[in-house]
């Protein structure tokens, strides 16, 4: 199971940061047990890992089968919460780099922002190969990705037909109500739901997740085991318990100034399971106020770029840094009798032991220049841990909200945006949000 190395934190920390918050998290412990706390509807992800619809399960293992045997590229369709968590997966498992990531068919990501340019590129790319595309949307009524499924499902009816076309489209949508519902039933797709329980950026471990991660070879059984496990861990009341110490850190440290949080990751593979973990805590938080504003870096990358600002600038940081115990695989640093660039010093040593020096004396050296470090211990990059990191990234942002005293399940905030832009657009019904809109631009 995953461990919390406080170490780098302590000397930021009162001695009672969790013993003075214990009550609070038992409090919150209850509330997403029994899901009547705050947002209490959206909790169901809380015991996901255990009462998920097996039917369902065993239905996107064959869809994933099916889209494997004959399709080179899956398009997934879905923005925020209906996105991120199926790409911070499947690059954690393979690659950050499609082109060198092993997984057959290909899995690629739309509808989520208003680029033509990278639109165009995608379509481009499956022109002239055999697709099929995973449209995934809870309301069903989101602008980016119903723009991006229009496209390409006008693409695939005219490669395949109207009936060729029903066979390649999947979507995952509410169980009742919404547009994409509407269209999946009169077209006749194949429908996975996305339970009214369980909110976007708490769906990674339903169909809106699992479906895309199992077409990219990433056993999702193994991935719900690691949740699982988590969940059985996590429900246990007390100090040992590491979601109720990394809550509680952060709550003290973000009470004590720190205002903003990294997620540090060394791995490439992990740069959308940041953009995931952002997710979550962003909206979970950010709210009334209050919360601690998600960032994230990649080390050694960024040590070379943000570095400067972390070591040196305003001292409002924190990290939490994700380290993964092995390494894959093994590269030996080879010798050069030449020895130009006076490395020879490292010669047969493996490269994962300079990156853990390289992280060990940056975790010092973050520590000295003011700024608290939690260390996320995982064992490995597969499933099993992968399922671990999510479910406990989850369970601790429920309990975070609730220190903070915000309800962490609702997202009231992503409405601004979406109403100017409807008026602007010209949806109808938004006329005189329109005319005041036009008179400050
Ligand atoms: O967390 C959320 O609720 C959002 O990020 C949504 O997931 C996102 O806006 C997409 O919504 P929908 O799945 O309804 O298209």
């Amino acid at each position: 199971m995953l461990k919390l190395d406080l170490s780098y934190a302590k000397s930021f920390l009162p001695e009672d940061y969790l013993t003075s918050r214990m009550e609070a998290l038992d409090k919150a412990r209850v509330m997403l047990a029994e899901h009547n706390g705050p947002g209490g509807d959206f909790t169901g992800w809380v015991k996901l890992p255990a009462e998920y619809d097996k039917e369902e399960f065993a239905r996107i293992q064959k869809a994933a089968a099916k889209i494997r045997s004959d399709s080179q590229v899956l398009v997934v369709i879905g923005i925020g919460g209906s996105y991120l968590g199926a790409r911070a997966v499947i690059e954690l498992m393979g690659s950050a780099d499609h082109r060198l990531a092993a997984n057959r068919p290909e899995v690629f990501f739309a509808g989520n922002g208003l680029s033509t340019d990278a639109l165009c590129e995608l379509m481009d790319y499956v022109a002239d190969k055999d697709f099929s595309i995973n449209v995934i949307s809870k309301s069903g009524t989101t602008t980016e990705p119903a723009v991006a499924f229009r496209i390409f499902k006008d693409m695939l009816e005219k490669k395949y037909g109207k009936e060729g076309a029903k066979g390649r489209i999947y979507a995952t949508t509410d169980a009742h109500k919404g547009a994409l519902k509407g269209l999946a039933d009169a077209e006749g797709y194949e429908e996975f739901v996305v339970p009214d329980a369980v909110g976007g950026r708490y769906s990674v471990l339903t169909a809106v997740g699992l479906l895309p991660i199992a077409v990219a070879g990433v056993d999702i059984e193994a991935l719900m085991a690691g949740a699982a496990e988590a969940m059985e861990e996590l429900s246990k009341p007390g100090a040992d318990n590491v979601a109720w110490q990394y809550a509680a850190a952060r709550n003290a440290l973000y009470q004590s100034g720190k205002a903003i949080e990294l997620l540090v990751g060394y791995e490439p593979s992990f740069r959308f399971f940041s953009e995931w973990w952002k997710q979550l805590y962003g909206e979970s938080e950010g709210k009334e106020g209050k919360g601690i504003f998600p960032a994230s870096v990649e080390f050694t990358a960024d040590l070379h770029s943000m570095g400067q600002y972390i070591q040196q600038g305003q001292r409002i940081l924190m990290e939490t840094v994700v380290k993964f115990d092995k390494s894959r695989r093994e590269i030996l640093i080879p010798n050069d009798p030449d020895n130009v660039d006076g490395l020879n010093f490292l010669s047969g040593k493996p490269l994962q032991f300079v990156a853990e020096q390289a992280m060990r004396g940056t975790l010092l050296a973050h520590m000295d220049g003011g700024v608290p470090n939690m260390v996320l211990e995982a064992e490995a990059r597969d499933e099993r841990t992968i399922g671990q990191l999510i479910y406990f990234f989850e369970y601790a942002c429920g309990l975070s909200g609730y220190l903070l005293g915000v309800n962490p399940f609702d997202q009231p905030g992503v409405e601004a945006y979406k109403k100017n832009m409807f008026a602007l657009l010209g949806k109808p019904g938004y006329e005189a949000q329109r005319e005041e809109l036009l008179k400050r631009l």
